[in-house]
């Protein structure tokens, strides 16, 4: 689309959870002029939801070592160490500066920081706040110390489009669409000397997911678009706990945060059997990818839609007070956590891959950068270890704010935009989408139902709609669910998240990435 205005500023960050807000506060304190460009409001994204909280060493006697461990083993084998260790090395001083930066987290009766443990973790190292509104709070306290600062600009209600490119290929800026705003159809553009995507993940790829409704993967596409590398995609966590009841019908389901079974809850059948007992020394506690496919199999066996969490024996007086948010949500679909068992199941809750970065957060387009749940840094490997994604966020976007702040240069004329597809689908064809997800390309895959996938997504891309907010977003759902199909399809292996019924195990040879691209890729 042709932009019918523009503006400039040094800094343009493309999303508002903790990896594009941290960033933008960051490149204030050096003094940049920042934009930050967000689809709906400011705290509709996924930060806000999350509620276990961030990992980080900040036991006396815990260490990055272990955390780095523990981080690689849920991965799988396809960290990258150097990643890992830039992770669990910063990620104390990141949370120290988010508590600097308003965030409040609980703690014990002596004043130190409360620690909590989640899936994977083989030692206490998880902040929280308001108990198990951890995302709330984060997201509060960086939403009021922008909205302090007259020299970050939020544009709100903008769907990012496209890169756009100056003549030596440099990123200078994107295309956008604001509601109610400029030429008659709202398409502009801000042109920057250094844009940042911290756009989120991709959750509404399925039927049935822990992100909100914006999760519809607008960076990843709009990096595959411009031909961006992009990497991993085909692992997408499920969480194994999900609320679910008759009572929650939409697409986003309520988390039930790891940390109730960090806190001694329970998984059981409906013979009320503790089923991951025997399955990993760590039974309920096992990486998700393990607790996600026990369950998946007792659904299998069972034909049921959902297992149990039994959370009875915590006591009432402990659930109220460590747990508000998940008891708020329980009880309002009539279930009570303190004298019943609550129906769970897997939701896709998190895309391990993205847009590749290097250490500083960049791509491999010069003057791109990505942070959060849109940019595969490397930590997460095939399967993301709990409460290591806000602190992802938080240690990338530093390191991007360094990196720009070291060297930024004049702003460049774009030249058009890139990888424009030239059309759009229909907005009708997401829940169509979403089920065929889920159907094929889910918590279990093989060769036959990705490719009964693949082939009902290229029915639903012939059905094409006019340009507007929906049909763009529709269109990238589109795109990042053919990608992941694609690379799902191609990697003949399981590993971490991504399991395949006909290569039930993890080969040597698929020890690598595979690289998405729209026009099918390789491997690096
Ligand atoms: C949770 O609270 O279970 C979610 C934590 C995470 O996704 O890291």
């Amino acid at each position: 689309a042709e932009p019918g205005w523009t503006e400039t500023t040094d800094v343009l960050v493309v999303g508002s959870g903790i990896a594009g807000l941290t960033a933008a506060l960051h490149l204030r304190e050096a003094g940049l002029h920042v934009t930050v460009v967000t689809k709906v409001n400011i705290d509709d994204g996924s930060t806000r939801w999350a509620q276990g909280g961030i990992a980080a060493v900040l036991d006396p006697l815990d260490t990055p070592e272990a955390h780095a461990f523990d981080t690689e083993i849920a991965g799988v084998g396809l960290c990258d160490p150097a990643a890992v260790r830039v992770l669990v090395e910063e990620g104390p001083a990141r949370i120290r500066e988010l508590m600097r930066m308003g965030a409040e987290f609980d703690r014990n009766a002596d004043g130190s920081l409360m620690l909590t443990r989640e899936g994977g973790h083989r030692a206490d190292r998880i902040v929280h706040a308001g108990g198990d509104a951890t995302g709330a709070e984060v997201q509060r306290a960086l939403h009021e110390a922008v909205h302090r600062d007259p020299w970050i600009r939020l544009v709100e209600h903008a769907l990012v489009l496209d890169l756009l490119r100056a003549a030596d290929g440099r990123a200078c800026g994107i295309t956008l669409h604001v509601l109610g705003e400029g030429s008659e159809d709202g398409v502009g553009a801000i042109l920057a000397r250094a844009v940042v995507l911290a756009t989120g993940g991709m959750g509404q790829i399925f039927a049935s997911t822990t992100n909100p409704a914006v999760s519809t993967g607008d960076g990843v596409a709009l990096a595959l678009r411009a031909g961006a590398k992009v990497t991993d995609v085909e692992f997408v966590q499920f969480h194994p706990t999900s609320f679910m009841t008759a009572g929650v019908t939409s697409v986003q389901r309520p988390l039930i945060s790891e940390a109730l079974r960090g806190e001694g809850a329970h998984l059981v059948d409906e013979t009320g059997k503790r089923f991951m007992v025997g399955q990993h020394e760590l039974a309920e506690l096992a990486p998700r990818d393990v607790v996600a496919k026990g369950i998946h199999r007792v659904l299998r066996a069972t034909g049921a839609d959902h297992v149990f969490l039994d959370a009875r024996h915590l006591g009432k007086e402990f659930l109220e007070q460590r747990f508000p948010t998940i008891v708020a949500s329980t009880r309002a679909a009539g279930v009570d956590p303190a004298t019943e068992l609550i129906p769970v199941a897997p939701a896709a809750h998190y895309a391990s891959g993205g847009v590749r970065t290097d250490l500083h957060g960049r791509t491999s387009i010069p003057g791109l950068y990505a942070c959060g749940e849109v940019a595969c840094t490397g930590v997460h490997g095939a399967n993301r270890l709990a409460s290591n994604s806000l602190l992802e966020g938080l240690v990338f976007s530093r390191r991007i704010a360094d990196d720009i702040v070291a060297e930024l240069p004049p702003q460049a004329d774009p030249v058009a935009p890139t990888g424009e597809p030239g059309w759009v689908v229909a907005p009708a064809i997401r829940g169509d989408l979403q089920r065929a997800m889920t159907r094929g390309a889910g918590v279990l895959r093989s060769a036959d139902s990705l490719a009964a996938t693949a082939k009902e997504l290229a029915r639903l891309g012939e059905q094409r709609g006019a340009p507007h907010n929906a049909a763009w977003e529709a269109t990238n759902l589109l795109t990042v669910a053919a990608t992941l199909v694609a690379s799902a399809a191609e990697r003949r292996e399981t590993r971490g998240c991504h399991w395949r019924e006909d290569y039930p195990n993890a080969l040597d040879e698929w020890r690598g990435h595979l690289l998405n691209a729209l026009d099918g890729g390789g491997t690096i």
